[in-house]
């Protein structure tokens, strides 16, 4: 339990930090908080970093000679609007920082333009821009800053403790988030891993729709929601006429622009203030989204997105691959591979994460 009380000193300190600096309070709440603005947040970032922070250096990975794309070599610097760019939305968080580091490195390792992919992290309670850069020298990346009170009164309390982490709202606040100019962006889960070139993945046909995920239409669409939301017209019926499947919220293809237009975050957000005060599902963020946007989804090949993996920790429970081919692992579900490894129980096919996995020191 050591690192817990090491920790939770640490992120106090963070916490007074935040308090005490007056640049930090002067920002809207709704904004992004530029990475620059976060840098006072650890005196040496390096040395102060608890050992779980610790992750040794990536092999760098270059674009591949038909990728046509050039960093502007006289600023040094990448245009986070440059259209060529591939852009990817991950949170990091101390829970899942492991995960987070495994999934950029999986990304950079199969694609074809590693350099042509610009990540964009989501963080709300440490800056960790100086692990992801010392991870990752060459990364293409910005580090926004989401603040939890933006959700804190919108989440019930009611619910699955692990599924209320405020960042797990994140995705919902892309659109305010990111910059206008980019105008698609890929959101991935932080215990997955991608096996296969990412730009096949953006470049999804979106159609006339706002997301695009793996479908799920055999699952019992049902059980997402209580009795008392099937029973209230008022609410079950914004499901009438659509074909209605499941989807999993951790990979999704979203067209940004069009996000914006339609204003998609605040219907997310009036139907979690509905939840406030008529409990009409169990789950976290997945029910609003599916409220939103089931029966309007680009349905994107299942090879994107095999969900499941996790299984259920209690239960030591071990889950296979589904059948077809695989693009994306995703640990979804209360086991992670990294604590199964670390407990020396791993499942088979968390020998398929371990390739990915920078925790530790360098030797
Ligand atoms: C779907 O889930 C609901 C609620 O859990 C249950 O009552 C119903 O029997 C399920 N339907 C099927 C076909 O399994």
């Amino acid at each position: 339990m050591l690192w817990v009380m090491r920790f939770s000193g640490f992120f106090s300190a963070a916490m007074i930090m935040i308090i005490l600096s007056p640049s930090l309070q002067s920002f809207p709440p709704a904004e992004a908080i530029r990475s620059s603005h976060l840098d006072g947040f650890l005196g040496n970032p390096i040395t102060d970093l608890p050992d779980r922070f610790c992750f040794r250096k990536a092999a760098v990975f270059h674009n591949a000679d038909k990728c046509g794309f050039r960093d502007n070599r006289i600023s040094g610097k990448t245009d986070v609007c440059d259209p060529s760019l591939v852009h990817v939305a991950i949170t990091l968080d101390v829970e899942y920082l492991r995960g987070s580091i495994a999934a950029v490195h999986s990304i950079l390792q199969h694609s074809l333009c590693p350099e042509s992919v610009f990540f964009h992290f989501l963080v709300s309670e440490i800056n960790l821009e100086y692990l992801v850069r010392s991870t990752f020298p060459q990364l293409k990346f910005k580090v926004y800053y989401f603040d939890p009170e933006i959700v804190r009164n919108l989440i019930s309390t009611s619910v699955r403790q692990a599924l209320e982490q405020p960042l797990n709202y994140a995705r919902n606040y892309l659109a305010d988030l990111l910059e206008p100019c980019v105008r698609r962006v890929i959101y991935l889960d932080s215990d997955l891993v991608v096996v296969d070139d990412i730009a096949k993945l953006w470049t999804t046909n979106l159609g006339s729709r706002t997301i695009g995920a793996p479908e799920y239409c055999h699952a019992n669409f049902t059980k997402y929601f209580t009795a008392s939301f099937w029973l209230n017209l008022k609410f079950s019926g914004t499901f009438s006429g659509r074909k209605s499947c499941y989807f999993n919220t951790g990979v999704m293809v979203i067209d940004l622009a069009k996000w914006r237009r339609v204003g998609y975050t605040k219907r997310i957000e009036r139907w979690m203030e509905i939840q406030k005060s008529d409990r009409i599902y169990e789950l976290g963020s997945l029910p609003p989204f599916l409220l939103v946007f089931a029966g309007h989804v680009a349905p994107i090949e299942h090879r994107w997105n095999q969900h499941g993996l996790g299984g259920d920790n209690v239960r030591g429970s071990c889950r296979n691959l589904h059948p077809g081919p695989v693009s994306l692992l995703h640990w979804s579900g209360s086991g992670k591979p990294w604590l199964r490894i670390d407990s020396k129980q791993p499942c088979p096919l968390d020998a398929l994460w371990a390739p990915y996995d920078l925790y530790g020191h360098s030797h």
